[in-house]
């Protein structure tokens, strides 16, 4: 053993030991000539104490922040002893102490309270991740996965591993390309997801399948996505939704249940695309707190209101104890909406029984008194379409939320969300686009043939807290139907060969019915120890603009390495 005990360890239980500790010098201090060094690992902080008589002083001394120290000493009580610290009762009487490294002044602080920018953090990202704070995602992380795969390796599903380098999946992205040195002008793409692979295993026999899957995905970083993130991958055969959603409701519970010891209700809630959107204005709404949209279209049709006029709809949020609600306010809120494709934010409020507002003139006795009002209550009113409304009424709803201080901290509300359009048509483009991707199965071959636009899908998606966690699918396994499905995405023959003819091909030969479901890891870590930022929970991330700033990739490389592989950049 290279040391006796860890640094978050030592307790009155172990006074008069001799132990042996090493570590980081995470503070010295001098109190009139006593040296005070608190020593730091990945467990905690113990007390160090070195007194002038000591013959290991004038080492002591120069110790400094962040070297790396190996000592051996007494355990001693503390005189004032500090309750918030598991080794607070207790400090070390150092007996021998050398120092295993020196360390230059870190550009950043090491404490779990950093004000230093992103921009250093990620720089500097290996003392960015010395902090607390950021140690325990990762080691959350950790335990999120090893739960996972217990979960599922328990349900009989095997860990199998799929290329990195491979064809280009039709996930909706761009791609990462990699360059062929052997054959040049060809090129690999980075996968989106194992999808086509995860299928075909499913076509060799294996049954059940899952893989923490990186995966890659060259589009607009938010602070829910990355370029580079990790899934939790699984597909299996002669199984139906509910038997998918089964197994992830169960994977989820003993999740919870092994890292936040929090025991989770199953079965999750239902509901179905139109009833998500109708009522909350997104695929993925946060239910931790009611707050729905309501439909105001009939209503306020006979009032007239000029702002109204010709709208499809007039949808709205209605608040209570909205006295925080002020004028500037109403116009940042109105800026968030339209921004958010809402075409105007009309409102009204009632307070002092009176009603005030941009459109409280037109409203007419008969109508207020239905709405039954109660003292400080407020109506926000989005007209547009259904599509633009929803947009813009969701994330209204999400920062009323937060302004009124309705979103309880510590509460978990999953939910399946089902009965999704197969596709959708871009009218620019005047083509259908897979909701999820061509693989997925529509309830009715007829309907895909004979009314596209009314076609649905066996897909769901999990929701948590107002994140999509996961999404997956009952695939298409019958050749024909899967070319009907490329034929409606606008596929010409030529492409379905290019891109996918072994897959088509890999389906004439007895394919079972099979379905699976892919979870975003990063954002379950992310949700499990409440942060919003992806990047605090992936070791090494890019930027928002899609860069690592510690090893400042991307980056040119070498005119013999593009020699060799026959490219020419021209950068004009
Ligand atoms: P989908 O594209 O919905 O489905 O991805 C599944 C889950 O992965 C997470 N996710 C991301 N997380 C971080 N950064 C990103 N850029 C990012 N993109 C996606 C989300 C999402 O729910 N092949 C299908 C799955 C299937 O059908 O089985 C797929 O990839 O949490």
């Amino acid at each position: 053993m290279k040391y006796t005990h860890h640094n978050g360890e030592l307790t009155l239980k172990n006074l008069n030991e001799s132990v042996h500790l090493k570590g980081w010098v995470a503070k010295v201090r001098n109190l009139g000539g006593l040296l005070f060094i608190d020593l730091r690992d990945r467990y905690g902080i113990t007390q160090l104490l070195c007194k002038p008589e000591n013959s290991n002083y004038q080492t002591a001394l120069k110790i400094r922040n962040e070297y790396v120290i190996d000592i051996e000493g007494l355990v001693i009580e503390r005189e004032s002893k500090n309750k918030l610290m598991h080794t607070g009762d207790i400090e070390v009487d150092i007996t021998n102490l050398t120092i295993l490294s020196t360390a230059e002044t870190p550009p950043i602080m090491i404490s779990d309270e950093s004000d230093a920018l992103e921009e250093t953090r990620l720089k500097y990202r290996y003392l960015d991740l010395r902090r607390p704070v950021m140690q325990n995602y990762l080691i959350k992380r950790h335990e999120i996965t090893q739960s996972i795969r217990r979960t599922l390796v328990e349900s009989g599903f095997y860990e199998l591993e799929t290329p990195i380098l491979g064809k280009s999946t039709p996930e909706g992205a761009r791609d990462y390309l990699v360059p062929s040195r052997l054959y040049p002008g060809t090129f690999f793409a980075l996968p989106q997801s194992p999808q086509i692979y995860k299928q075909l295993f499913m076509v060799a026999g294996f049954e059940k399948y899952f893989q923490i899957a990186r995966c890659f995905r060259d589009e607009d970083l938010r602070a829910d996505r990355q370029p580079e993130f990790t899934q939790i991958d699984v597909e299996a055969s002669f199984i139906d939704e509910e038997d998918i959603q089964n197994v992830i409701e169960k994977l989820m519970k003993n999740l919870f249940h092994d890292v936040l010891n929090i025991e989770i209700e199953t079965p999750f809630l239902r509901m179905t695309y139109l009833d998500a959107m109708t009522q909350y204005g997104t695929d993925k709404p946060d239910l931790r707190y009611d707050l729905k949209i309501q439909n105001f279209t009939n209503t306020l049709k006979p009032l007239n209101i000029p702002l109204f006029e010709g709208k499809e709809f007039v949808r709205s949020l209605r608040i209570k104890n909205a006295s925080s609600i002020t004028r500037k306010r109403i116009d940042q809120l109105t800026e968030l909406v339209k921004k958010n494709h809402g075409d105007a934010l009309a409102y009204i409020k009632f307070a002092d029984q009176a009603l005030t507002g941009s459109v409280a003139k037109y409203f007419t006795p008969d109508v207020i008194k239905d709405l039954n009002l109660s003292d400080q209550e407020m109506i926000f009113f989005v007209p547009g379409t259904f599509e633009n409304t929803s947009s813009a009424l969701s994330s209204l709803r999400i920062a009323l939320a937060e302004e009124l201080s309705l979103i309880p901290e510590n509460e978990y509300k999953f939910l399946w969300v089902t009965d999704w359009p197969l596709l959708e048509y871009n009218e620019e483009e005047k083509r259908y686009y897979a909701m999820h991707h061509p693989f997925t199965a529509p309830k009715d071959a007829n309907v895909l043939k004979n009314d596209p636009k009314h076609a649905m899908a066996k897909a769901y998606d999990i929701v948590l807290n107002g994140y999509e966690i996961g999404g997956g699918s009952i695939r298409i396994h019958n050749q024909e139907v899967q070319r009907l499905m490329f034929d409606t995405l606008g596929l010409s023959k030529h492409d379905i060969e290019t891109r996918f003819g072994f897959f088509v091909d890999a389906l004439k030969y007895g394919t079972p019915p099979h379905g699976g479901l892919a979870l975003g890891l990063d954002r379950i870590v992310m949700l499990m120890t409440h942060t919003s930022n992806i990047k605090d929970v992936i070791a090494f991330p890019k930027t928002q603009s899609a860069k690592d700033l510690m090893m400042q990739a991307p980056s040119e490389v070498d005119i013999n390495q593009l020699n060799d592989l026959m490219i020419k950049v021209d950068k004009s």
